[in-house]
């Protein structure tokens, strides 16, 4: 059964999914935009839970509960600063989506949402972004199976449009994953 990849608009820590990816900054102690709201509706032992976690490194990806989120889990990933695009950023993106399925599928989580990493207070254009996001995801879950579902969270509807474009064109019209 091939996995569902889907977009819809709306606040990634209302989600009746197994687990969000929060993104994070390298402290993993929290910030503004969805590591904020993510912070805000867990509370505070997610704070608790990160202190113990030492941090993580941009393109990698940790674990914790997700204590009042509706979600089960967060899987916490810190996305790459835009510097214009030739400091290796695609290639940290892509390892953000990556590692975040791959925790996921170590912990036996069947559905899953992501932001758009990145590409709010970190910059990144969110068409590039979103292209990673999605052939990245595919690509992953070509080497997995036992997921339901993966959803792009998009906070507004343009950024949605974005990724509904990426995901009904037809194959072969993407890049290839970084
Ligand atoms: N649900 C879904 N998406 C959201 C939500 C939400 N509740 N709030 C914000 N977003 C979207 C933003 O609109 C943007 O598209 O998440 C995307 C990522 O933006 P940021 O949250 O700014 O994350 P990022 O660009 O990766 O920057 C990370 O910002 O908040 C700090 O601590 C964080 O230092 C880190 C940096």
């Amino acid at each position: 059964m091939p996995t569902a990849v889907r977009a819809l608009q709306g606040d990634i820590t209302q989600l009746p999914v197994q687990a969000i990816v929060n993104a994070a900054n390298a402290t993993l102690l929290g910030g503004g935009g969805v590591d904020g709201a993510i912070h805000r509706a867990a509370g505070p032992q997610l704070l608790e839970a990160c202190r113990q976690l030492g941090g993580c490194t941009t393109g990698e990806a940790k674990l914790t509960l997700g204590y009042r989120l509706p979600a089960e889990y967060v899987i916490h990933t810190v996305g790459p600063v835009w510097h214009g695009g030739d400091r290796g950023e695609p290639a940290l993106l892509a390892a953000c989506y990556r590692h975040s399925i791959e925790i996921a599928v170590a912990q036996g989580i069947r559905s899953l949402a992501f932001p758009s990493i990145s590409t709010g207070v970190y910059g990144y254009p969110l068409a590039l972004a979103a292209q990673i996001a999605v052939s990245t995801v595919r690509a992953v879950l070509k080497e997995f199976s036992g997921f339901d579902e993966v959803i792009f969270c998009c906070f507004s509807a343009s950024d949605l449009q974005v990724y509904q474009r990426l995901l009904t064109a037809p194959p072969g019209a993407q890049p290839a994953p970084v």
